[in-house]
């Protein structure tokens, strides 16, 4: 299999040591991965040219993946929403007319990690064991949250994409048997992230069949809106990967055989391996070069584990 790396320059290498000039090539190619920021890079691609889109860009405020166009790093919630909402406007602009976007997106909370109470406020401390946690937390308050509030990340996200243009079609939420265990005493364990559906416009392509469930009595029923999917721990990285049977009904209803899939916050490159142990294409997009060889690795791993299909509804 030919896995094509691109460089932001556009000067393009295969792993094989080979040259590759033109970048319309990299729609013939099973798996392209391109390397740099995806608000640059979704540029390289032709309009109207990708099927599906399926993605999970970093938390707000959560991690560090050590390059300069990192998202999620900004100091307030709607600075973080825009900057979102711009990379959405690059994939809508390559999507297909009739192109879906299922985005995987989950929230967080005006946290005082980090921080200790002082008679002026919040103060910044080195507490032991603090998460690090770089964004200011004064910018929040001023964004007006107080201290404990749920931040609404990804509903402030879907509206700003409905008020862009998109179709808001649907919020499928993941729900999770082994949610992190979390040390609090005033509010339920977190168990559930959101799967927005996105279309480009009024129609779009949706295989139903593709994804109906078995009912007791035998007969084909609807999929629900909850998808019950355990989280799985991913050892061949530090961020967070998402499981393979949570996106493959995405790819199955969104992306006919032999479509293209897109995935501009590739991490380890799992959407690539679900879209290609089901004979689609992928073009994944990473700002961290490094993830390479681990891209690689794991798309050969789903693809090579294919046990049809991954992802059983309850
Ligand atoms: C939550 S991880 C994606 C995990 C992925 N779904 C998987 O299963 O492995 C988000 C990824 O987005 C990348 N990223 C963040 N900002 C980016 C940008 N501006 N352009 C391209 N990639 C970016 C990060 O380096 C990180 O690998």
């Amino acid at each position: 299999m030919l896995h094509l790396v691109l460089t932001p320059k556009n000067i393009s290498v295969d792993t094989n040591g080979g040259c590759v000039e033109n970048i319309a090539n990299i729609m013939s190619n099973k798996l392209s991965i391109l390397t740099g920021d995806c608000n640059v890079l979704l540029d390289t691609l032709d309009e109207n040219s990708v099927d599906c889109c399926v993605t999970s860009p970093p938390y707000f405020g959560l991690r560090e993946y050590d390059h300069d166009f990192q998202i999620g790093t900004e100091a307030t919630v709607t600075e973080f929403v825009n900057n979102l909402c711009d990379i959405m406007d690059g994939v809508r602009r390559v999507l297909k007319p009739d192109g879906t976007l299922w985005l995987n997106i989950g929230d967080g909370y005006c946290n005082t990690n980090g921080y200790q109470r002082s008679k002026k406020g919040w103060d910044r401390t080195a507490r032991e064991g603090a998460q690090a946690n770089d964004r200011d937390l004064k910018d929040l308050l001023n964004e007006g949250y107080k201290v404990k509030d749920v931040l609404g990340v990804p509903w402030k996200f879907a509206f700003e994409m409905q008020r862009r243009g998109w179709y808001l079609r649907q919020d499928i939420v993941w729900s999770k048997p082994n949610p992190m265990p979390e040390n609090v005493f005033d509010r339920c364990t977190k168990s559930h992230e959101f799967i927005f559906l996105f279309s480009k416009s009024h129609k779009y392509y949706f295989d139903l069949a593709a994804i109906k469930t078995q009912s007791s009595d035998g007969s084909l029923a609807n999929p629900r809106s909850v998808w019950t999917v355990p989280v799985s721990r991913f050892s061949g990285a530090h961020f967070a990967t998402y499981p393979p049977e949570l996106i493959e009904p995405c790819i199955l209803a969104g992306c006919p055989e032999g479509g293209t899939v897109l995935d501009p916050f590739a991490g380890s490159g799992t959407t690539a391996g679900v879209a290609i142990a089901n004979n689609r294409r992928a073009v994944l997009i990473e700002a961290n070069a490094n993830y390479v060889d681990l891209i690689n690795r794991r798309v050969d791993e789903i693809a090579g584990l294919k046990a049809n299909p991954l992802f059983t509804f309850e």
